[in-house]
């Protein structure tokens, strides 16, 4: 185009057309103004086509978006949201909104923000946020969903499904993936995307995280999404046979974190989870704990029907809203609603959670009363108990709701250690925190009731040490940072 306008103009020198020149830049200036309309009116456009699969377009066509300055995912300090990115603001505005969604994001003020892939340092660890992404999570609206947040390695992943189903919701999940377990993990993440009959809800909720120190560097690490939804899988034997899920088949001492001898850092993952969830409200949990079916949307209702079960006040003490926890003979169907956990219970086949391990790690205040309530009909979720975490409930460990505003986890804590939720409590108990336990929406562990921890544990010669590090160092510390109140313990 641009050597036909110049051969025209060449022409032109001609003297009798000289008063045409004019004319012709004029011409030239609306040629360039149009071509450079359109060029905005495509890059506009381009993200809404590929709206579910917006994540593998941003990192595929890195030479595309380069030019509207998508294409460095870097350049932002972390927790900076990328609320001035031409693409993902508009995309997350025009998502629907139902009026409770949009009521809700009035009412705890918070600000819509579109999942992205980053790399970040998280103390000694290299942290892939965001490597693979939910469909529906990364546009999800701040107030329109609860996000459930939790770790672990390629070895929990036979979880996933069942959380994935159960909750329906984003699920933000932080992966230890030191040296080749990396591989691993990709074969795992590949595995669940794409073989199990509940995939879906995998590929549209769960966003996955990866984390490895930089002590124990992987050989190969995936530069984005794209890396990782190319990573070979195989879901059938060549003989027709379903393959056996990767993550059940490497043996325990073959993997990279057993033969270095490092510890599960799951303080870690538990804060890179929390942090990196784009919804007001979250619920950090463990992910062999399967929610009650509707849970979400029971708890968004609630709110919704009355503002005051939220300690909007800030004079008000601060809240979160637990589960009370059970577990299930192995083989038990894992019950969705009350009244199935109640048949169960009224079996013996469904007690509290580690009810002979540390029976008071998960009593609920008045936890009688709460088995004999009847469930709704309509299973509508309310505030049935409030308690501080002191006196009889001063080593209560429990898995809540909360607005992801309560005291991260201490990241010296490691999961041989134990104790490693206790920390947490202890801060909130200073903070004078205030536990709303819910009816009747609760937890079970996955299947199999646990016995008392064998003598031989490995864990226990890291739990001595542990404890002691806890009481003379974290919790003077702790007493300075969040207020010397008294009845509180670790
Ligand atoms: C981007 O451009 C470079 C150089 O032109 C090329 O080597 C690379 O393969 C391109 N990448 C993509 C994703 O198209
Ligand atoms: C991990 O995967 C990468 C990329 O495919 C490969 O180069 C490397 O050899 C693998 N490592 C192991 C231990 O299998
Ligand atoms: C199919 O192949 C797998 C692995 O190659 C093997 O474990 C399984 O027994 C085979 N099944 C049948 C029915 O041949
Ligand atoms: C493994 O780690 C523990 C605790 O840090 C240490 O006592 C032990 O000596 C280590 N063993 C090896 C083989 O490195
Ligand atoms: C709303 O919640 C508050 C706090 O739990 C409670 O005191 C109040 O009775 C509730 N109101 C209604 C109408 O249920
Ligand atoms: C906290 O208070 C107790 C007594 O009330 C006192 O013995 C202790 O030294 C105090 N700790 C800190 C860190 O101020």
């Amino acid at each position: 185009m641009i050597f036909k306008v110049f051969k025209t103009m060449v022409s032109l020198g001609n003297k009798r057309y000289t008063r045409l020149w004019p004319l012709v830049v004029l011409l030239t200036l609306v040629v360039i103004l149009i071509w450079r309309n359109l060029q905005q009116a495509r890059t506009l456009t381009l993200p809404r086509i590929s709206r579910k699969n917006f994540g593998k377009f941003l990192f595929l066509n890195d030479n595309e978006t380069s030019s509207s300055g998508l294409s460095s995912t870097e350049d932002y300090p972390r927790d900076q949201l990328p609320e001035e990115l031409p693409f993902l603001q508009p995309l997350i505005e025009t998502r629907e909104r139902s009026p409770r969604t949009l009521e809700l994001q009035k009412l705890v003020n918070c600000r819509n923000r579109p999942l992205r892939f980053q790399r970040l340092q998280h103390g000694e660890y290299w942290l892939l946020q965001n490597l693979v992404i939910g469909s529906e999570s990364q546009f999800m609206g701040c107030a329109e969903s609860i996000t459930y947040t939790t770790n672990g390695d390629y070895t929990f992943f036979d979880n996933l499904e069942m959380v994935a189903e159960r909750w329906q919701a984003p699920i933000s999940f932080a992966i230890h993936a030191p040296g080749y377990d990396l591989n691993s993990t990709l074969d795992a993440i590949q595995y669940v995307k794409n073989c199990l009959p509940g995939s879906h809800y995998i590929n549209d909720y769960v966003t996955f995280h990866v984390y490895f120190s930089n002590l124990h560097m992987p050989v190969y690490v995936p530069l984005n999404e794209a890396d990782v939804l190319n990573w070979p899988y195989k879901c059938m034997e060549e003989n027709g046979t379903l393959a056996t899920p990767p993550y059940t088949q490497v043996p325990r001492e073959a993997m990279y974190k057993v033969k270095a001898n490092l510890t599960y850092p799951i303080n870690v993952g538990r804060n890179i989870a929390r942090q990196a969830s784009n919804t007001h409200f979250i619920f950090a949990c463990d992910i062999e704990l399967y929610p009650s079916v509707g849970f979400v949307e029971q708890f968004l209702d609630m709110v919704a029907r009355n503002n005051s079960v939220l300690a909007l006040d800030p004079k008000q003490p601060r809240r979160v809203y637990p589960l009370p926890v059970f577990e299930i003979e192995a083989g038990q169907h894992v019950p969705e609603n009350k009244a199935e956990l109640l048949d169960l219970y009224r079996n013996g086949l469904a007690q509290l959670f580690h009810a002979k391990v540390c029976p008071t790690c998960h009593k609920v205040p008045q936890q009688q009363l709460w088995m004999n309530r009847a469930p709704s009909v309509r299973d509508e979720l309310k505030l049935f108990s409030m308690t501080l975490r002191r006196d009889k409930f001063r080593s209560w460990e429990p898995f809540y709701i909360s607005d992801n505003t309560e005291p991260l986890f201490d990241e010296r804590v490691t999961w041989e250690g134990q104790s490693n939720k206790r920390i947490q409590n202890f801060a909130m108990c200073l903070l004078g925190f205030e536990y709303h336990v819910l009816h009747p929406a609760f937890l079970v562990h996955s299947p199999g009731i646990k016995k008392q921890p064998s003598r031989k544990s490995g864990r226990l010669k890291y739990a001595k040490a542990m404890t002691k590090f806890i009481k003379s160092k974290i919790e003077p510390e702790y007493r300075i940072l969040y207020g010397n109140t008294t009845g509180c313990t670790t």
